[in-house]
């Protein structure tokens, strides 16, 4: 099987996409933040299919994506003052959220838990084919990351074709990601709410979002949490985001030169990840330069670490995981 590549502002190609979900196939979507590998999460064995494709262990839970609000509190059993401010403010965008599941939600999805995590993306093709979904049924669209367990996530079209073209019915290209980093994750059935994953919307936005309704947020910051909770938390696992080329990192370019020189003495061969001016740039082409500079197969990647504050905290976060010993 080769994925058909269908596109967000066809109208055929569009449509097909919502009948292949229907009937229990799958087909990556565009979001803001990555592609997602879709699947209707009312149908078990669509869902099984996610997990078969990516090559992912059946207890890690998967986010699902819903239209609106209104839909979102319909796979909750309890949602708190921290879901609904979070959800009124950032949705539809980079934000997903942990709550107590509801009965509509079935388990397989959960990875058998008794919370699920959804979220609203932005991006309007995607939006649309979930409101199409809804009203078929669907409480809405199981999709994880649409790469390989364990890999760097896709934020093209064309990434999804080279990580899953084989194994999955359909892919909708809907351009690139414009955000380029997994969506920020808040636990919003603990208070206070906790961060699980940094993303785009960053802690203090979070924080001080909930402060205005006298809500708190855990202090421990994320290089404090990751120390017990990598190896815990499904999907936080230490090793992840990863390239096949081993990566070093490093804390300023200086760090990385006398690596590269080191290295280079050896007779290794380099490539160096490029560094954007800013980290709204690093963290929208962070994936593209990882996939290119793995392609080039040399025997190490160097990167610079972006400081450990805003979007940085999410870049920094990736950059480690994608580093870490396998
Ligand atoms: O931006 C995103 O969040 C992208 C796009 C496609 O929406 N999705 C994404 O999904 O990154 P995934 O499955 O690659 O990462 C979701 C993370 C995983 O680490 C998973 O273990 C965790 O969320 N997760 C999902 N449901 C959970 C639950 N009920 N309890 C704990 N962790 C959960
Ligand atoms: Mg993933």
């Amino acid at each position: 099987m080769t994925a058909k590549l269908l596109g967000a502002n066809d109208e055929a190609d569009f449509e097909s996409a919502v009948r292949i979900l229907l009937e229990g196939g799958l087909v990556a979507i565009p979001t803001e933040t990555v592609y997602g590998l879709g699947a209707d999460a009312s149908n078990p064995e669509a869902v099984a299919r996610v997990f078969a494709a990516k090559g992912r262990p059946a207890n890690h839970p998967l986010i699902v994506h819903v239209a609106d609000l209104e839909r979102a509190r319909m796979l909750s059993s309890d949602w708190s003052a921290s879901a609904e401010v979070l959800g009124r403010t950032f949705w539809p965008g980079p934000l997903s959220i942990l709550t107590p599941r509801s009965e509509i939600v079935p388990l397989d999805v959960t990875g058998g838990r008794a919370t699920v995590v959804v979220r609203v993306p932005r991006h309007p093709a995607t939006l649309r084919l979930l409101a199409e979904l809804h009203d078929a049924g669907s409480c809405g669209l199981a999709a994880p990351s649409a790469n390989r367990f364990g890999e760097v996530s896709p934020t093209t079209a064309r990434h999804v074709m080279t990580d899953l073209g084989g194994k999955i019915d359909a892919i909708l290209d809907g351009g690139a990601c414009e955000v380029g980093l997994e969506s920020t994750i808040v636990d919003c059935s603990a208070d206070p709410a906790d961060i699980l994953r940094p993303g785009a919307i960053t802690r203090h936005t979070v924080a001080s979002t909930l402060a205005e309704h006298g809500i708190g947020v855990t202090s421990r910051t994320h290089a404090e949490r990751s120390q017990d909770t990598y190896a815990i938390a499904p999907g936080m696992l230490r090793s992840h985001y990863a390239p096949s080329t081993r990566l070093e990192v490093f804390e300023t370019d200086v760090l990385l030169l006398a690596a590269r020189q080191s290295h280079e003495s050896a007779g290794r061969s380099v490539e160096v990840v490029p560094r954007p001016p800013d980290d709204f740039e690093y963290s929208r082409s962070l994936y593209a330069m990882l996939r290119e500079c793995d392609a080039r197969r040399a025997d190490v990647m160097l990167a610079v670490l972006p400081a450990d504050e805003g979007l940085g905290t999410a870049i920094r976060d990736r950059l480690l995981r994608a580093s870490a010993d396998r």
